[in-house]
């Protein structure tokens, strides 16, 4: 084996949806980030050369419109939305790789040549589109996807649009696509939305527009000046011009195909069939797996401005603590099933598993360690409890039922540290006492470790704590509400 090959190490390309600007970040939004957070994380601390990749949907009517009520052109308006995503991320710790805007010249770059691309693929035709287009999702509907005429992810009329158009011919990948998702080349997740994807393949594919007449705001389309790019298009590929498809091919068969796209359940059609679907067209590999999540409702009801049941995650993170929101997020849904969320319950949480749990566990250990034992553990013994599961159920995207099995061991801790009292144990047996918390300690250590990638700065603080010379009473982590 040569030096290199040795050294090679497994790739883990992660992706997020790239967010329309014509809205700030929300709690939906930070959640998927979040959940792609923990997984580039995750695969960083088992040595793979992750790329995580985060970005931004900056063209089309949609935030043309956005720019207008602004005030604004709609660059200027796009380029301070995107000061607001990156530092919403930044808050809440989010490491992604790289970050792309799909107004980026690269992107351009790489937009015409997937188009000329797949114009060569002989699957594309000119052909006349008459029916219904909804703004808010930028996606063609047929009637049966409206309720009592509305669009009913926006609850808004959708426009009738009659138009020249170029097609692509969807409806030739039905049975290549099934059979790719059910072998398992394209792997859809969970359960649940595989079989949503198969059915609806089943049912036909019908071909797609993937040129607009009259977008604004959109990349043109390189065979035809009087059309632009159908923005779903220039959103899906900014997955390839991100690892280098028109400017750095060898980066780009480093990292392609993407390991995991997570999206929310709302895209799952435009990235388990479309996006693969074109993908083979232009002769390239399908992603490798696409993981729908569910969707979040705000005290029981959808979220929306006029209702003013809408979480901005930044205000929550200043409030709590990035650590906390994510831990929150990730700890009251499990990952893929729909939840509601609430700053109610997100203050039970606060209180209860993180100040009364995680941190009063912390808390008390450092303290007595300081006290019974001088502050010095000084062998590290192996932890009593099995932790695996937790890092095996992150692996799993059950971010929660790791979380759970996690905050076992934390009750197991603090309830021994009750059931042994060991602040009047020391004056008969300070012995027992010793090793009992040097155990503790193990433990809580190792719990850190395995918090990582979920919290990061509260499994910093626990690790460089615990692995001190001389432990000392450590400040609270979280300060009750
Ligand atoms: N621009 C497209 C995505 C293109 S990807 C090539 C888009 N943007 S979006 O801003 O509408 O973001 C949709 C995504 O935001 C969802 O798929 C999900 O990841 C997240 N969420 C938005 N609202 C949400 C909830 N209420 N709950 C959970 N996630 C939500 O679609």
């Amino acid at each position: 084996m040569t030096e290199s090959s040795t050294q090679a190490k497994n790739k883990f390309y992660v992706t997020t949806p790239i967010y329309y600007v014509n809205g700030e970040p929300h709690i939906g939004s930070a959640y998927t980030t979040i959940a792609a957070d923990v997984l580039a994380r995750l695969h960083r601390l088992a040595g793979e050369d992750v790329l995580f990749l985060a970005g931004l949907a900056e063209h089309g009517n949609k935030i043309a419109e956005s720019a207008e009520k602004a005030g604004l052109q709609p660059q200027e308006y796009v380029d301070g939305m995107a000061d607001k995503f990156r530092s919403t991320w930044k808050a809440l710790d989010i490491s992604h790789d790289e970050f792309i805007r799909t107004t980026e010249p690269r992107h351009a770059k790489a937009v015409e040549a997937f188009f000329l691309k797949l114009k060569d693929s002989g699957k594309v035709y000119e052909g006349e589109y008459e029916g219904w287009y909804c703004v808010g999702c930028e996606s063609f509907k047929k009637e049966s996807d409206l309720v009592d005429g509305l669009c009913p992810l926006h609850n808004r009329k959708p426009d009738w649009v009659k138009e020249k158009n170029w097609f692509f011919k969807l409806s030739d990948y039905g049975d290549i696509l099934a059979e790719k998702i059910k072998d398992g080349e394209i792997t859809v997740l969970p359960e649940a939305r595989r079989n949503e994807v198969l059915s609806f393949i089943a049912q036909g594919l019908e071909d797609i527009a993937i040129s607009r007449r009259s977008a604004k705001f959109a990349l043109p389309l390189p065979w035809g000046k009087d059309q632009t790019v159908y923005v779903w298009l220039d959103e899906l590929f900014n997955y390839c011009t991100a690892v280098g498809y028109a400017d750095d091919r060898e980066n780009f068969d480093k990292y392609w195909p993407a390991d995991l796209h997570l999206v929310g359940k709302d895209i799952i059609k435009f990235h388990c069939i479309i996006w693969p679907a074109l993908l083979l067209a232009i002769g390239e590999k399908p992603p490798k797996a696409i993981f729908a999540h569910g969707f979040f409702t705000s005290g029981g009801q959808k979220m929306s401005k006029t209702l003013g049941n809408v979480i901005d995650p930044m205000a929550w993170t200043e409030k709590y603590g990035a650590d906390a929101v994510r831990y929150f997020l990730l700890r009251e849904v499990p990952f893929g099933q729909d939840g509601d969320v609430s700053e109610e319950k997100m203050l039970t949480r606060y209180n209860g598993d993180l100040a009364n749990g995680l941190g009063n566990l912390f808390s008390r250990l450092t303290n007595m360690v300081e006290k019974f034992m001088d502050g010095d553990v000084d062998e590290y013994v192996q932890s009593a409890r099995d932790l695996k599961e937790v890092t095996d159920s992150f692996s799993r995207l059950d971010f929660a039922g790791g979380l759970v099995k996690a905050w076992e061991s934390i009750a197991w801790a603090n309830k021994l540290i009750d059931d042994s009292k060991p602040w009047e144990l020391h004056k008969t047996d300070p012995d027992k006492v010793k090793e009992l918390l040097k155990n503790l300690v193990a433990v809580l250590h190792d719990i850190a470790l395995r918090l990582a990638p979920i919290m990061p700065e509260t499994s910093d603080k626990i690790r460089v704590a615990l692995e001190a010379e001389k432990i000392v009473k450590a400040e609270p982590l979280f300060l009750k509400k």
